[in-house]
């Protein structure tokens, strides 16, 4: 069963801000995409959620398409939505695919893909990334923020985080991504390590939870989640600070 329920989504946007499922609003987009030019392009965007990065990336950043894909259907239904209430259906598509790391578009037909915190989802990323390298077109651009962890063994810590927070399976370590990046055929990798930058924002991720808890009405249900995320958060934060949590950047170029 998915964890994507109304309520959650409304802890997530208490959390994150109006359609976003994770940190740093337009400002942590532009990080992401610094220095690539979106302009005129075809996207697909890797579990896009409710869409709000998804519908950014035409609006700033000037896509000419982008096609979101995600896994749970409330999130495509709220997308959907947000799609058609800014007017963007004739460039942006969004839609349910299978949750394998299968890339549902054909060979050398994208220009960029993008995904933002989503790959860490994702079962098997050493088959997501030869999918991404088979959907690219040559010279296409690969541009993700992925969570990774630091190299070596998950600290004890970390494994009850993921799995309270429903991720089954281990992050992957930059290490890895290198490797699953360099076996799908990208010859040239770049990484940006996010993790000070997290450290210094996830403040805000919990005042933004005390200060809903403290002023907004809701249900007990809802309380509970805020509670959750409050404690989810405050462990999320120690990974954090001790350097085993590592929000990344990652970009790689198809060869021609
Ligand atoms: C942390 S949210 C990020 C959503 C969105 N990119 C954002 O930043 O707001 C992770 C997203 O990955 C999606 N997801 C989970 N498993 C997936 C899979 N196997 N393939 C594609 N997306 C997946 C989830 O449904 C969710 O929307």
């Amino acid at each position: 069963m998915t964890k994507y329920t109304k309520d959650y989504l409304r802890v997530s946007q208490t959390v994150f801000g109006q359609g976003a499922i994770s940190p740093g609003g337009l400002q942590e987009l532009q990080e992401i995409l610094s220095g690539v030019d979106l302009a005129g392009k075809s996207v697909i965007d890797i579990g896009c959620g409710l869409g709000g990065f998804t519908v950014m990336l035409v609006e700033e950043f000037g896509a000419a398409s982008v096609e979101g894909h995600d896994v749970v259907p409330l999130l495509i239904e709220e997308a959907k939505k947000l799609v058609n209430a800014r007017d963007l259906a004739h460039c942006v598509v969004c839609r349910l695919v299978p949750a394998d790391g299968s890339i549902a578009a054909p060979d050398q037909s994208a220009d960029i893909i993008f995904s933002k915190d989503s790959i860490i989802h994702i079962p098997n990323r050493g088959d997501f990334y030869k999918e991404v390298f088979r959907v690219l077109k040559p010279d296409g651009t690969f541009v993700a923020s992925d969570w990774l962890r630091a190299e070596g063994i998950e600290s004890e810590k970390m494994q009850t985080w993921r799995k309270e927070s429903g991720q089954p399976a281990p992050m992957a370590t930059l290490s890895e991504t290198q490797e699953f990046l360099t076996a799908a055929g990208f010859e040239r990798c770049e990484f940006r390590d996010r993790n000070d930058w997290y450290a210094s924002h996830i403040p805000t991720e919990l005042a933004a939870v005390e200060k809903a808890l403290t002023e907004e009405p809701m249900t007990d249900d809802v309380r509970n989640l805020f509670e959750e995320r409050l404690v989810a958060s405050n462990l999320k934060f120690d990974l954090v600070k001790s350097g085993e949590h590592r929000p990344t950047h990652v970009r790689a170029t198809k060869p021609h």
